[in-house]
């Protein structure tokens, strides 16, 4: 830029010869292609085929500020790639008008990558479930006329052609795949198409090859592939999605063996457990599945993050989108999944060639056990399996004997020494904890102020904007502009009418979200979902007057389906019938209000007069006396200091139900802690890694606030003065609102004679050292005990020596180091540390 205002003739030709020379660095640079080709075996990148190691993040569940830090986790983590869905409802809320600023600034974001040396995955869908919103469909595609989404329908497929193409060329126009130099490697048209396909008869089929015509049209340079599709047709690559997918085999010879999703944990959903899923057992999968021939393996996800404002799908996803991913929401470290996984991945680079070139031979064990040989001309590599899920397994390999725990692969990249085994923990396991914000006081020092929502001409006058006489789907009818949807009527009961009893009720059929019911202006009652039943009768006594009566139903959704076949298609709302009814002994009365003259009023007053907002015009009428508590409907609002520090900041909602918060006008997702999670189903007892793994397997959280802390990104904060402000629906008591940091509290690690234990406090130094004993150590973090045998020097002060002020220390696990041990020659020598941050 200096050059180009640079007034001086001499320095102008300098300049020129500069940019010049730039432009022809850039060219070569940036321009050079980079060939990305698959055979049966595998995706060869620029001549050379590769194993390729990808994780999911997906760009609007973080903050662009956060994917620098995020991304170099995951490169650390030992990914090749990145890859992320492109969300169509978040990019073009309204058609033909499109959003890629802030954390949808998908070029900004695939940019990052590439800044990392990564390459990406780019699943364009644009149909993606991924727990969002309506799957990533905008509701006025659902509104267009004559439209029928994921068929063989025209006005679909223009649609979705548009979208589709838009995307393709603004990449395009980046260089951003690798036939222009870019690092985009893959795209994907679609998302498991073939799991609902056969619900759509032919047009289904006729749909998915036009699919594959469409993409394959788009001339991106690079393969296209289209997850669990046993039909996809060529050039498509049909690729698997699951916990394990060592079985799958892609329905075309000339197809590698690709995993798309490898769902390192599990969504969650209000009312539901915290799922885990063991750093053994995602191990276990990947080095199954490249045991099996596997060539891609994708992380579902590397990294979850947050559903901010209303993008988590449904019903019911949790804001948080943690997904026991190897990042957690906050953008931590996972351990010891991600130091076991990255582990993993160094050993599977380093044998890339064998496995990408090598002859295959397996030696079967019976009873599960595998012995795989890739065999080249330089050398041979070795997986050694055991998919039993409780006995151990020895085998005789070329002569020599290897002990295989149950449920695990060992790794032997020169077919002699087991470098890797999926069950041997050789990495920290970290133990996050919150501490109090250390700016301020809180909770004590948040002064609130509050409002009441006003709903004067709904609940009591029952005026809406539109009218019809029908019960409207909500998604179509609020076109998923807001969660809240009015539906109002009044019925005129003459006397005479024969309805009137002693007993009289109101019976609404609930689509499973939530309902608050109001006659003649009373509040008289809520409904919602629970357990994962997602209907629902409501049924309540009214006292009904002579003459009119006003009926207003408020109902509230907690994100749109976002799975199944014609999900889209499935009602939210207030369902018929809605009835009055009137009990005279065994008889019953019922008055069908289903098809009386409905008004409808989109969203609440509060949020239409953006009172989240910062420069709202109505924020000066705000009240500081007579906090309620407990109050339906109810608008709060507090300024804070932001916490001190960079660590990540969350807002514990202890004591609130259920509404949405916003920090200086950011949308920071649903809430509802009031919402427990199931009670059954937790184990006091360590998560079993072995067998095989499901979404109720080693669950936490029984009883507790399906979701208690929200993510504050530290970019929705300013240093100094920050305000919060919250709508609650149900009633809360904000008292115990406050603000916190995430850290890790506490590290542990164990390893045997030969290891090396390194323990970090990712940033903070170790301030002392909790346990530390060579022998027979037992127990789990947090509880450890020294066992019936020790070594002959103090584990204690050598470790304290190493590690204590230090962020990170390497600790030689050796008798040297400290000392022989008495114990019996059947127990191997353990060192086990555990230390404070
Ligand atoms: C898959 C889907 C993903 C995500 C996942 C569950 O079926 O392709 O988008 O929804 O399930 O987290």
């Amino acid at each position: 830029m200096a050059c180009i205002l640079s007034q001086m003739a001499s320095s102008r030709f300098y300049c020129l010869t500069v940019l010049f020379f730039l432009a022809f660095l850039n060219l070569n640079l940036f321009a050079s292609a980079t060939i990305v080709s698959h055979d049966g075996r595998a995706i060869t990148i620029d001549g050379k085929r590769r194993v390729l190691i990808s994780g999911s993040i997906h760009y609007p569940r973080s903050t662009a500020e956060m994917w620098p830090d995020l991304i170099k986790k995951a490169k650390d983590g030992g990914l090749d790639a990145i890859e992320t869905y492109v969300f169509w409802n978040a990019h073009e809320p309204t058609r033909r008008q499109y959003d890629f600023n802030g954390n949808l600034d998908l070029i900004r974001f695939i940019k990052t990558v590439q800044a990392e040396g990564l390459y990406a995955v780019l699943r364009i869908g644009p149909y993606v479930c991924a727990e969002w919103n309506y799957g990533g469909f905008p509701v006025w595609l659902h509104n267009l006329p004559g439209v029928e989404l994921r068929t063989a329908n025209q006005v679909f497929m223009d649609e979705m052609q548009n979208f589709t193409t838009l995307i393709v060329d603004m990449m395009k126009q980046e260089n951003l795949f690798a036939s222009q130099g870019g690092p985009i490697i893959i795209a994907q048209v679609e998302n498991e198409y073939g799991n609902v396909m056969s619900s759509y008869g032919a047009a289904g089929k006729a749909y998915i090859d036009w699919c594959a015509y469409m993409a394959d049209s788009l001339d991106i340079g690079v393969p296209w592939i289209m997850c669990q599709q046993s039909d996809a047709p060529e050039p498509m690559i049909n690729t698997c999605n699951g916990w394990y997918c060592d079985s799958f085999t892609p329905n075309n010879p000339n197809s590698p063996k690709m995993w798309t999703e490898n769902w390192t944990g599990w969504f969650k959903s209000w009312g539901g457990k915290d799922p885990h899923r063991t750093a053994e057992d995602v191990a276990f999968s990947v080095a199954r599945f490249f045991q099996t021939g596997g060539t891609f393996q994708n992380y579902y996800m590397y990294h979850g993050g947050t559903n901010f404002g209303r993008t988590a799908g449904g019903p019911y996803i949790t804001t948080s989108y943690d997904y026991d991913a190897p990042l957690d929401e906050f953008g931590n470290l996972n351990q010891p999944k991600w130091g076991h996984l990255k582990q993993l991945h160094e050993v599977l680079h380093s044998i890339e060639e064998t496995l990408t070139h090598g002859n295959i031979s397996t030696i079967d064990y019976h009873n599960s056990v595998t012995a795989t040989i890739y065999a080249t001309e330089k050398g041979s590599s070795c997986f050694l399996g055991n998919a039993n899920s409780t006995s151990d397994a020895t085998i005789d390999l070329h002569g020599t004997e290897y002990t295989v725990p149950a449920w695990s692969v060992s790794i032997l990249p020169d077919c002699q020494n087991v470098a890797y085994n999926t069950a041997k923990v050789k990495t920290q396991t970290s133990v996050m904890i919150k501490k109090k914000n250390q700016a301020e006081d809180e909770p004590s020092s948040l002064k609130w102020s509050w409002r009441p929502e006003n709903t004067d001409d709904t609940a009591r006058q029952g005026r809406g904007q539109f009218q019809a006489k029908q019960l409207l789907d909500q998604k179509a009818a609020a076109n998923d502009s807001s969660d809240y949807l009015w539906y109002m009527t009044s019925v005129n009961l003459k006397k005479e009418d024969p309805i009137w009893s002693d007993n009289m009720t109101i019976r609404i059929n609930g689509s499973g979200h939530i309902l608050h019911a109001y006659v003649n202006g009373k509040y008289i009652g809520s409904q919602w979902a629970k357990n994962g039943v997602f209907s629902y009768i409501f049924e309540k006594n009214v006292k009904l007057k002579p003459g009119r009566n006003l009926i207003s139903l408020l109902s509230a959704t907690v994100g749109l389906q976002n799975y199944g076949p014609m999900f889209d298609l499935i009602q939210t709302g207030i369902l018929a019938p809605v009835e009055l009814v009137g009990y005279k002994g065994d008889e019953r009365i019922v008055k069908d209000l289903s098809a009386h003259k409905w008004s409808y009023k989109i969203g609440l007053h509060g949020l239409d007069n953006q009172l989240y907002s910062l420069d709202s015009s109505h924020a000066s009428k705000w009240q500081e006396h007579n906090l309620p508590t407990n109050r339906m409907m109810t608008w709060y609002k507090t300024t804070f200091k932001a916490p001190l520090g960079k660590y990540p900041v969350v807002l514990d909602m202890d004591g609130m139900g259920k509404g949405f918060a916003w920090v200086n006008g950011h949308n920071i997702g649903r809430y509802w802690p009031s919402f427990l999670a199931e009670e059954d189903g937790c184990s006091p007892q360590a998560c079993d890694y072995r067998g095989p793994y499901d979404n109720n397997k080693c669950v936490t959280n029984c009883g507790k606030p399906t979701q208690r802390w929200y993510h504050v990104p530290r970019s929705f904060m300013e240093n100094d003065v920050n305000t919060l402000i919250l709508f609650e629906e149900f009633g809360g008591n904000p008292a115990r609102v406050n603000f916190q940091t995430i850290t890790v509290g506490s590290v542990s690690g164990s390893g045997i004679e030969g290891d090396t234990i390194e323990l970090s406090c990712q940033g903070q130094p170790i301030s002392a050292i909790e346990f530390a004993s060579f022998g027979d150590p037992q127990g789990t973090t947090g509880s450890f005990v020294k066992g019936a045998c020790e070594g002959s020097k103090d584990a204690l002060s050598i470790i304290q020596k190493a590690c204590v002020g230090k962020e990170t220390c390497k600790i030689e696990v050796s008798k040297d180091v400290f000392g022989s041990t008495n114990c019996d020659s059947s127990i191997v020598n353990t060192l086990t540390v555990e230390a404070l941050c």
